[in-house]
């Protein structure tokens, strides 16, 4: 079931373009010239239910202002955008009771509140059933953690801490959708396993529809099966995670320990990245050569005592496709 339809959405920001210095900012009070930045500029996309999707992108691609726009808080400029056949703009009270939003930059807890109080307060908002909310509520203290946290202000809670109540907050209301904006940044090892298992769980269980923002390629790894990659407002790549990568990096790498230190390399199977006196690093096409036929090759050239072959990974694509 198509979920979420985004259909040539473009979003432009119109900036004040500020002119520097003292008399710069003198004019500036009288007349100040506008500038428009295209922070979206034609995206289109459909997302079914249950689909963990990672919507990733170099900074300022569009991101942020693509889930603020599908959670009704921006509008876009043209272009529409259906959320469970509502549009976040025109129905944002029917779309938000099923959407659940984390922005990891930004909190939307409550700085004063205990996180308890804040979870009960949430409770008011959503109008939820006390049955209903007592259920969720235990559920997700026991996923993310929680119980050592729900006497805790806010405001004295850790980063990592203060992500678990985010999410937990995100989800009480039980929503089918979830729009996570950098849910692990700053976070540690173990709070970032924790957010992954938290999420990972949400799909299996309720079959919760995840769109993740992350430059933390491992999250990407770990949790999505589906890539859609922006660059500068516009898709570059939509499909399969596998796919991507293997499309993409078309390169692996070979690292060599070799008897005798060497200053080049002849063979031109490889492209050499790196000698550091027995050690080389280089890279080969597996599109073109075997691993077998270039470590063949090589060891005619020299005496290798240890070899590795490094497949390609989802950092390798990602860089390749920001590049192009
Ligand atoms: N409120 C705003 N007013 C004006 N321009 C904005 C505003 N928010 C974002 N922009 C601009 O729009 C573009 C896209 O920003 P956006 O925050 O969507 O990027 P992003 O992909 O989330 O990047 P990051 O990975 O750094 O979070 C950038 O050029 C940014 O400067
Ligand atoms: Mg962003």
């Amino acid at each position: 079931m198509e979920q979420i339809v985004l259909d040539h959405v473009v979003k432009e920001y119109i900036v004040a373009k500020k002119k520097k210095g003292m008399l710069g900012a003198l004019v500036n009070l009288f007349h100040s010239e506008k500038i428009r930045v295209e922070a979206v500029k034609d995206i289109s996309c459909t997302i079914e239910k249950g689909e963990i999707v990672g919507y990733i992108g170099p900074n300022g691609a569009g991101k942020s202002t693509t889930i603020k726009m599908m959670s009704g808080i921006m509008h876009p400029t043209s272009g529409s955008i259906l959320v469970n056949g509502l549009s976040p703009q025109k129905n944002r009270k029917e779309v938000v009771k099923n959407l659940g939003v984390v922005f990891g930059q930004r909190t939307q807890l409550y700085w004063d509140l205990r996180l308890g109080e804040t979870f009960e307060l949430l409770k008011r908002i959503y109008r939820l059933p006390e049955e209903q909310y007592q259920r969720t509520l235990e559920e997700l203290r026991n996923v993310l953690g929680l119980d050592q946290f729900m006497d805790i202000p806010v405001r004295q809670l850790s980063l990592g801490q203060r992500m678990r109540g985010e999410l937990a907050a995100a989800m009480l209301h039980e929503p089918g959708i979830l729009f996570l904006d950098e849910p692990t940044i700053g976070l540690d090892i173990d709070a970032k396993q924790a957010i992954r298992d938290f999420i990972l769980e949400m799909n299996r269980k309720k079959k919760t529809t995840v769109i993740l923002t992350s430059h933390d390629l491992d999250d990407v790894m770990k949790l999505c099966t589906r890539l859609i990659v922006i660059n500068k407002g516009v898709i570059v790549e939509d499909g399969p995670i596998d796919e991507i990568v293997s499309r993409m990096a078309t390169y692996r790498m070979l690292i060599l320990e070799v008897a005798e230190p060497v200053q080049e390399v002849s063979c031109d199977q490889v492209e050499v990245m790196k000698i550091e006196g027995r050690k080389i690093w280089c890279k080969f096409d597996h599109h073109a050569h075997t691993a077998a036929e270039v470590i063949h090759a090589l060891g005619e050239e020299m005496k290798i005592v240890d070899l590795s072959v490094r497949e390609p990974d989802v950092e390798d694509a990602i860089s390749n496709i920001y590049h192009s």
